[in-house]
């Protein structure tokens, strides 16, 4: 018999996964309900989790980093989170009115957030970004909007410009998408024309290729001159690289910002905060152009719920710097296995991030010049042929990460760093064995 190969040997050892992506893909588009979980041979299926693990349906324990795509600063089913859902349950499910729950989470909101002086609650953080337009092209009255190469916004048709497929075209053209340059982007203000910069001030997709600070600034600075508004896409980083978010540790006020994922404590929604007379334009009582915007479960009470108690047990900074100090640990860990195992990578990120690249040697600079690589390798790894291995040795070894990334959890221990790095050895020492990695 011969040897199975690493993603065989993961295939083999997850019969239950298999079965139900096979049965999944009998009703679900690609067996899946999110783009991002496509996997070969076939994704992980969950049966529970708890704090900064996870049991597959195989009945394997997981260290996870995939914490809800980011949601889960406090890992999974946090007591005081799942206490505040529980009370709210019973209660009631959808008030159907106005209700005490959605001023309290709005309150800790603008308490948190430099930006916040007003909240809009939404479902979700796609949500959050499509709302920010609508209300910098109602508030300035101009049509155009700048984004940035590989900055993620979301699924509706502005965020995945420039991607054409299903956006109409005069939509697609009112966006231009630009590299994080001053230059370019003080070219596209000068004709008055542009309503919002959005970014994600981490830099592109939670800081894949991280900005500096005196960009924002230098940012903050071309818009306010130009009369358009700023925008952040605070959606993973909010209340996670700091209370306020990367604007409270830039010092650099947007006019406009997009939350979601940990402001809802691992239930689904979102939020758009910013300048009360900007906000104003979602007053649909007072006079003026306005943006009606509905939305049946916005501030929905059980997130609302999560929200508030999440919102409180990270206000103080110590869940994030517990996460922080583990995952700059962790990616010390990492890049000693790379040398350890004798293969090119390294690991970097920033907050509670990490991030490998294989095959790469670390790029000369602060990974703040990297985006100045047009062939930034960093956006794009692990390349897909080398995903589907690395997550299957990982997962072996008891390992889910994100993509070949991860987020850390308040919740995480020493003893999961050790186990993860010690995984990473082993799967980088046996991807170089199958010939995947030199
Ligand atoms: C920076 C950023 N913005 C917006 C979104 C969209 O949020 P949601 O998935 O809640 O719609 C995401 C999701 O990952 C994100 O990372």
């Amino acid at each position: 018999m011969t040897a199975l190969d690493v993603m065989g040997e993961w295939a083999a050892a997850n019969p239950a996964s298999h079965q139900l992506h096979q049965r999944a893909a009998r009703v679900l588009p690609g067996g899946i309900t999110h783009a991002s979980r496509r996997a070969d041979p076939f994704p992980v299926a969950v049966a529970r989790a708890q704090g900064s693990h996870k049991t597959d349906l195989d009945g394997h324990d997981l260290i996870d980093y995939v914490m809800g795509h980011g949601a889960l600063l406090l890992g999974h089913s946090h007591p005081g989170v799942v206490e505040a859902v529980r009370a709210v349950a019973g209660r009631y499910q959808h008030p159907g009115a106005c209700q005490e729950l959605e001023v309290e989470w709005a309150e800790r909101v603008c308490r948190l957030v430099p930006s916040a002086q007003r909240v809009r609650f939404t479902s979700s953080g796609t949500e959050a970004t499509m709302l920010a337009l609508q209300v910098a092209r109602a508030f300035t009255g101009r049509p155009r909007v700048i984004r940035f190469h590989g900055h993620f916004h979301g699924w509706h048709d502005a965020a995945k410009v420039p991607d054409r497929v299903a956006i109409p075209t005069a939509l697609a053209e009112s966006v231009t998408v630009l590299p994080p340059d001053p230059e370019a982007v003080a070219t596209e203000l000068a004709a008055g024309e542009v309503a919002a910069v959005l970014l994600e001030p981490t830099g592109a997709s939670f800081g894949a290729l991280p900005l500096d600070h005196g960009f924002l600034a230098t940012l903050r600075d071309l818009t306010a001159a130009a009369g358009a508004l700023l925008i952040f896409d605070e959606v993973v980083s909010g209340f996670r690289w700091a209370p306020g978010g990367v604007q409270q540790l830039a010092g650099v006020t947007p006019d406009l910002t997009a939350l979601a994922k940990v402001l809802a404590g691992g239930m689904p929604g979102g939020a758009l905060a910013g300048r009360a007379d900007v906000m104003e334009v979602l007053d649909v009582g007072e006079a003026g152009p306005k943006v009606h915007h509905p939305g049946t479960h916005n501030a929905h009470p059980v997130s609302a719920a999560a929200g508030i108690a999440t919102l409180d047990l990270v206000a103080d900074g110590a869940a994030q710097s517990r996460a922080d100090e583990l995952a700059a640990w962790l990616r010390e860990q990492l890049d000693a296995a790379f040398e350890r195992s004798g293969t090119v990578g390294f690991a970097y990120g920033e907050s509670s991030v990490f991030r490998v690249v294989l095959r790469q040697p670390r790029p000369a600079g602060s990974p703040t010049d990297w985006w100045r690589d047009p062939a930034a390798p960093m956006l794009r790894s692990p390349s897909p042929e080398l995903l589907g291995p690395l997550q299957a040795g990982m997962l072996l070894h008891g390992v889910h990460l994100f993509q070949g990334r991860g987020l850390v959890s308040s919740v995480h221990t020493e003893a999961d760093v050790e186990r993860t790095a010690q995984a990473f050895e082993l799967t980088l020492r046996r991807l170089k064995r199958e010939g995947i990695l030199a």
